[in-house]
């Protein structure tokens, strides 16, 4: 039944905390959330709880993606993905901010609410303002029944499984596969993305657990990494395209769960205020896998090492040059720039992880934070 499975997954098994269970589990995770949806032959995206609302989907003049924390993060990969190759006008808002600040919303917008609980305050109070206004609202949420769930128009949930950790690992990129499929589904209906492209992307997510459990294998190196970061005092993060918000994720992470402060950047904005924080106690994680953005960030990564920075790389697998650039590198498999959040945010999770628990903090339930924010 489905009550035994629950309190099965209750069980940290042989994992030391829940947080790295949960990072364990992604490759399943992110597996089951696309499991049935993603159709042989990769012809066919089948997202069943937007079937009826679909037409509405396909004539909104605009996407407007709210949540809160981790699930934040989420909306801007999608923001991202749904622009470029759906090419609809897209905004992320903090629920927090939109439920106060007037927005204008009618009902040619769809606005899609991420939460992995399906109860935080200020999402919900979001979700209700958009309803008011006539808009279309859907769900992007992890836990079945909740009141998310019951109260958008239509949705899709996240097959991540019950989430323990209070810092949201496995809910992220199961939030993250969701929004991939619609931004696919969406582009394809419209006719705004080639055969060839589509097909390349949807085998490349199907290929995403598998790659996925290739990264879990550097769980010693990264360790390794955590042992000489673990007295940092900050720390900054940098990525560029789809890897800013994930930049900005891995700062989220370090902080919830270690206590050091981070900052997640746009690696094209650390010339307008990060640059004067660097010096050699200042460990810079940077997001440098091979894509178009590659010359760029190793510009990035020379301003930084040129200030005696400490240079942490998330690289492609194989990638010489950073090698011999950073302090220190964790391989990734090589994967669709689109596609690179699910494989890049791994190791940064594990390496908050690791931090954490080497400067004794609890980490499955950090100081002050809680799983779900049920009051404003
Ligand atoms: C809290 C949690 C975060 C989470 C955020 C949004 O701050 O500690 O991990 O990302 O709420 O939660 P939601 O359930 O709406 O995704």
């Amino acid at each position: 039944t489905n009550l035994d499975l629950e309190i099965g997954e209750l069980d940290k098994g042989d994992f030391e905390h829940f947080m790295l269970k949960e990072i364990y589990e992604q490759p399943k995770t992110i597996e089951e959330t696309f499991r049935g949806r993603l159709k042989p032959e990769y012809s066919e995206i089948v997202l069943g709880g937007l079937l009826n609302v679909f037409p509405r989907i396909m004539e909104a003049e605009r996407i407007v993606i709210v949540g809160c924390g981790t699930s934040w993060h989420a909306a801007l990969i999608g923001e991202y993905m749904l622009e470029e190759y759906a090419r609809v006008p897209v905004e992320v808002e903090y629920a927090s901010e939109f439920r106060y600040r007037k927005p204008v919303l009618t009902e040619k917008d769809a606005v899609i609410f991420i939460s992995q609980s399906g109860e935080t305050a200020d999402t919900m109070a979001a979700l209700h303002l958009a309803k008011e206004k006539g808009a279309l609202v859907l769900g992007i949420c992890n836990v079945v029944g909740s009141s998310l769930s019951r109260e958008t128009d239509a949705g899709v949930y996240t097959h991540a499984g019950v989430e323990i950790g209070v810092a949201s690992t496995k809910a992220f990129t199961a939030q993250v596969t969701v929004l991939t499929m619609f931004a696919l589904k969406l582009a394809k209906a419209k006719g705004n993305i080639g055969e060839e492209e589509y097909q390349e992307l949807v085998k490349e997510l199907s290929q995403i657990p598998e790659k996925g459990k290739q990264v879990l294998e550097n769980n010693e190196a990264i360790k390794q990494v955590a042992e000489k970061y673990k007295d940092a005092v900050n720390a900054l993060y940098l990525g560029r395209g789809y890897l800013f918000p994930v930049a900005l994720e891995g700062a989220l992470k370090l902080k919830e769960i270690s206590y050091i402060h981070a900052e997640g950047y746009a690696a094209g904005e650390m010339k307008h205020g990060p640059i004067a924080l660097v010096d050699d106690n200042l460990p810079v994680v940077v997001v440098a896998p091979h894509d178009a953005y590659y010359e760029k960030i190793v510009s990035n990564i020379q301003e930084v090492k040129a200030r005696k920075g400490n240079v942490i790389a998330i690289v492609t697998e194989g990638d010489k040059g950073l090698k011999e650039m950073a302090n220190d590198v964790i391989e990734i498999p090589k994967s669709h720039p689109a596609l690179a959040p699910l494989l890049a945010v791994l190791p940064l999770q594990l390496l908050a992880y690791h931090i954490a628990l080497l400067r004794g903090c609890n980490v499955d339930q950090p100081r002050n934070l809680a799983k779900s924010v049920t009051v404003e």
